[in-house]
């Protein structure tokens, strides 16, 4: 785990009323951590192999790019306290689903498909759950597809499995969430009717990326 991260559960542990309890704690957290940075690997991998073969077979890239994050120990505090749960290795284990995420941008909508496809049917992999937010977009107008998957890492002495969140999303998506995630930190601003502009962006998009998908589709045909 890195130090600066180590240094975030410290101050996080220190805010806890059993503060020494916690802090006995640290080296569960830190290996905890290493277990959800090495899930985020293997996924990564799998990814990057999916996207290695489409290349040579179809000579175009599902990927753009992929992003990755460990939830900072301060939004693991937060999320188990609004969960009333006990701050604990298994209670995280448990009761969170994203301590480990990955983002990954695609071309396309029918490379998300693909992708997810591809990723669900490894014999490794189980899906626990999936929201598709591009079939059903939330009522701001937010599109990704979102999949809950539990991956084993195979550590010295024994196999565990850990959770990770999978969001699936094209640039299209990704440039809009960004723009709306900046509209939801800034709350100052009152809104503005900006909600409803940006949701009239989201519907806007989709409508290009289906065009863009119809040509792409002619020009492989
Ligand atoms: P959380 O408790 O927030 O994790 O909600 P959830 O467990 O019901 O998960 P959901 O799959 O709905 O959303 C998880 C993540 O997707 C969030 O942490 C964001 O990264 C992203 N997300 C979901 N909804 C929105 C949205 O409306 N706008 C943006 N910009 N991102 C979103
Ligand atoms: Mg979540």
């Amino acid at each position: 785990m890195d130090s600066a991260l180590l240094e975030d559960f410290k101050v996080w542990l220190g805010n806890d009323p059993k503060l020494s309890e916690g802090m006995q704690h640290l080296d569960e957290f830190r290996s905890l951590m290493t277990c959800y940075q090495s899930v985020i690997r293997e996924v990564r991998t799998k990814l990057d192999i999916l996207n290695d073969e489409m290349a040579l077979k179809e000579d175009r890239n599902p990927i753009q790019f992929i992003t990755s994050r460990i939830k900072k120990p301060i939004s693991i505090g937060t999320k188990l306290a609004k969960k009333e749960k006990a701050i604990s290795v298994a209670s995280i284990r448990e009761t969170l689903n994203d301590v480990a995420g990955i983002r990954v941008i695609c071309s396309y909508t029918d490379d998300i498909y693909w992708l997810a496809e591809m990723l669900t049917k490894q014999d490794d992999v189980y899906l626990i759950e999936t929201k598709d937010y591009i079939k059903n977009p939330k009522e701001n107008g937010y599109r990704s597809l979102h999949l809950i998957l539990e991956v084993p890492i195979f550590l010295s002495d024994r196999k565990e499995a850990y959770r990770i969140e999978v969001q699936i999303r094209t640039i299209a998506m990704d440039y809009w969430a960004s723009l709306e995630h900046s509209l939801r930190y800034k709350k100052e601003m009152g809104d503005a009717g900006l909600g409803l502009e940006l949701e009239v962006c989201a519907r806007e998009i989709a409508a290009i990326e289906d065009r863009m998908l119809a040509i792409r589709e002619k020009i492989d045909n």
